[in-house]
């Protein structure tokens, strides 16, 4: 489908400071091509799981959880759900947000480490059931915590390059494929989908820049080893629970989860041309509460400029970013004009980040 100008964006987050002469007073000022975020959806199993069900499971505490995450509740898929399910429900939801119909996306994008099968990829599944046409769509698997942002910087190269309407998902189904009876992993992670619309539009929330990197070196420091060609599937491995044991060096993946979301946020903004006063509100991946803290002192912001919803849904992989930033629209804390600093971490280690203008 060619790109249109006229085209819908979200509409009650509609900028309208960027005009005339107020364009020169905003710090970053639009690109003359610039890139939008035109709508924004996410889906949430019904099931919340609270620390002390997981005592029923692991030798674990609703004190030692809360201390050491900040997460108190989670969402669980239903037994009749896989990932597909919950990837559809929240692109959906952003084609009704952006008020755009499944022909009008010319591509697809998914972020997951939880798939709906090895092979095909989960985008396929995706496809066919929205009903979008034959159009090109692949996953971006294994790249952890920070899917989604990476995705959203791949959208809006292609919505650059070649004018297209991208439709970008996160989604993870994290509780069906780890072990639970592992208290060092299980306890933290939840089940969500979060997606976003991205194409041409000079008048939707403008994707002002975008940054990303991978340190592979450190690939053995968090994954699941087992289950792909260097450490096949046996009887005897999936006896021993290996396909599902998610390998963590929790402190290292802590110290390397702050440092990288803080320089990538320094970076996305050094690209932009702005400072970190000029940030409304930043909306990191929510790995665990003291991460989050940890990035809130080192980009010295004051608490209420950190958007956090870890305590209700742990941490939800790469469903994280898409599902804080709807939650901060949602709640009101963004405004018409305001600059929305996105950034993400995960395995590989892979982090992104991306700065936006409502
Ligand atoms: N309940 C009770 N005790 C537990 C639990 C649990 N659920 N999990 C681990 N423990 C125990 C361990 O067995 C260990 O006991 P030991 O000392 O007797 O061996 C002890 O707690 C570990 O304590 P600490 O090392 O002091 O724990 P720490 O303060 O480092 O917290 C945590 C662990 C929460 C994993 C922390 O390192 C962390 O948050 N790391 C980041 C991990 C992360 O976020 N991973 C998600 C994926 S990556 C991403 O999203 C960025």
């Amino acid at each position: 489908m060619p790109y249109n100008p006229n085209r819908k964006g979200i509409p009650h987050t509609r900028a309208v400071t960027h005009q005339g002469e107020d364009e020169v007073d905003q710090p970053g000022t639009r690109s003359p091509h610039p890139i939008g975020l035109l709508g924004l959806g996410v889906y949430l199993p019904e099931r919340v799981m609270t620390n002390d069900e997981w005592t029923e499971y692991v030798d674990t505490s609703d004190e030692w959880i809360v201390t050491r995450t900040g997460i108190h509740t989670r969402r669980i898929a239903g037994d009749e759900e896989s990932t597909a399910d919950l990837a559809l429900a929240a692109a959906r939801a952003a084609l009704a947000d952006g008020a755009f119909e499944p022909a009008d996306i010319d591509e697809i994008v998914l972020a997951t480490d939880t798939p709906e099968v090895f092979i095909p990829d989960t985008a396929a599944y995706v496809q066919t059931r929205l009903g979008v046409g034959h159009i090109p769509c692949y996953d971006l698997g294994g790249s952890g915590c920070a899917g989604f942002v990476l995705a959203l910087d791949i959208a809006r190269s292609r919505a650059l390059a070649d004018g297209r309407r991208v439709l970008v998902i996160g989604v993870e189904l994290l509780t069906r494929l780890m072990d639970w009876e592992d208290r060092n992993t299980c306890v933290l992670f939840g089940d969500a989908a979060g997606a976003a619309v991205v194409g041409p539009d000079p008048g939707a929330v403008e994707i002002v820049a975008a940054t990303a990197g991978t340190d592979g070196s450190k690939s053995h420091i968090l994954g699941v080893e087992a289950g792909g060609t260097r450490v096949p599937t046996t009887v005897e491995r999936v006896e021993q629970g290996l396909h599902k044991h998610v390998v963590m060096r929790g402190r290292e993946v802590f110290r390397e989860a702050v440092s990288r979301m803080s320089a990538a946020s320094h970076q996305v903004l050094e690209k932009a041309g702005v400072s970190i006063d000029d940030v409304a509100l930043v909306v990191p991946h929510q790995a665990n509460l003291r991460i989050l803290d940890a990035v809130r002192k080192r980009l010295n912001l004051p608490d209420e400029r950190v958007f956090v919803n870890v305590h209700k849904y742990g941490n939800t992989g790469s469903a994280s970013v898409p599902l804080a930033l709807w939650e901060a629209r949602d709640q009101g804390r963004i405004k018409p004009g305001d600059l929305v600093l996105l950034t993400a971490f995960g395995a590989g280690f892979h982090w992104a980040a991306a700065l936006l203008r409502f």
